[in-house]
């Protein structure tokens, strides 16, 4: 089925989400010729959920070793997080490319907004490891929507708040509805068979530390006691963080890999930005939204 979006635009759905004709053209091109290798690692969310700094963390944890003790060198110093993992259906198998993914250092990493059902089937049915960052859906939609002025301003000039709000009780919108794709994570990670690691943008924040070590301990690549003492967890911390990767010289003036300019992706970081921008009303159509798609589901946001 397809339907239009609020410029008209045509948006179809494929497998439950919402997508524009080159995106869904680049999501064929995927299902046609990724293989997955057992060690490939997934990293999913919704736009806007913290995927940024995920890349940074996994990146920094799994390839630690080459930069040890001091990360000096560190890639992220001198590429944005979107160039060291990239996206399939935003950046890979766009047009009709074919990309070379040998190039991509091992274990390889790759990033999506696909829904689960939607990743190759020789990803979902092998060990390879997914992880999956969800964010308190007000927040994203306020980052959304800052997000789209920043980058698209000639087209959502006249795109308010409230618009992204309908849009998203609609839920026909870009990579939507929400639920589609968090709760197709949620349901896997209940399930043994398959490796999927569900972490929560507010828990980033709010316990650094004991999330990344998580991370770790789920890519299989946990901290050891020596690295723990000569504080390698704090190091990738900060090289990670809001503060440092938004005030390096390669996000301010770089270009990221699919054509966005990486400050876009850095803008305030945090919890509860939506307060100073969603009225009382629009944060109750969300709340009532949100808790009527995930009734039953065993799945709370903060
Ligand atoms: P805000 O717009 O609320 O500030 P994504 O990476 O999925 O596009 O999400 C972008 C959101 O993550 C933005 O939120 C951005 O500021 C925040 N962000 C980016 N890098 C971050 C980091 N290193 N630590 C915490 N938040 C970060």
């Amino acid at each position: 089925p397809s339907e239009k979006d609020f410029m008209g635009r045509n948006l179809y759905n494929y497998q439950g989400s919402w997508y524009y004709p080159s995106r869904l053209q680049a999501i064929l091109n995927f299902q046609k010729d990724f293989k997955a290798r057992d060690t490939d690692i997934i990293l999913a969310s919704f736009p806007k959920s913290g995927t940024t700094w995920l890349k940074a963390l996994a990146f920094a944890v799994v390839h630690r070793n080459k930069y040890a003790p001091n990360l000096v060198s560190h890639p992220l110093l001198s590429n944005n997080p979107h160039n060291l993992v990239r996206f399939l259906e935003l950046d890979l198998y766009v047009k009709d490319q074919r990309p070379d993914l040998e190039e991509i250092p091992s274990p390889k990493i790759f990033a999506t907004h696909m829904p689960f059902q939607t990743l190759h089937e020789t990803l979902r049915d092998s060990p390879c490891k997914v992880v999956y960052v969800c964010r308190n859906i007000k927040d994203v939609l306020v980052s959304r929507w800052h997000f789209r002025s920043k980058v698209r301003n000639e087209l959502y000039s006249n795109y308010s708040l409230e618009d992204m709000v309908d849009e998203f009780i609609k839920g026909d919108y870009a990579f939507g509805p929400f639920d589609n794709q968090v709760l197709s994570y949620w349901k896997v990670s209940l399930v043994s068979s398959k490796p999927v690691l569900f972490m929560k943008y507010e828990e980033m924040i709010e316990k650094p530390e004991a999330q990344v070590m998580r991370l770790a301990d789920f890519l299989g690549c946990s901290f050891t006691e020596e690295e723990k003492q000569s504080g390698m967890v704090e190091k990738i911390l900060e090289l990670c963080s809001f503060g440092n990767l938004s005030n390096l010289e390669t996000n301010k003036t770089g270009t990221s890999a699919f054509g966005i300019a990486p400050h876009a992706f850095f803008r305030k970081g945090g919890v509860g930005d939506w307060k100073n921008h969603l009225s009382d009303d629009m944060a109750r159509k969300l709340d009532e939204m949100v808790e009527k798609k995930l009734r039953g589901s065993g799945l709370k946001f903060e």
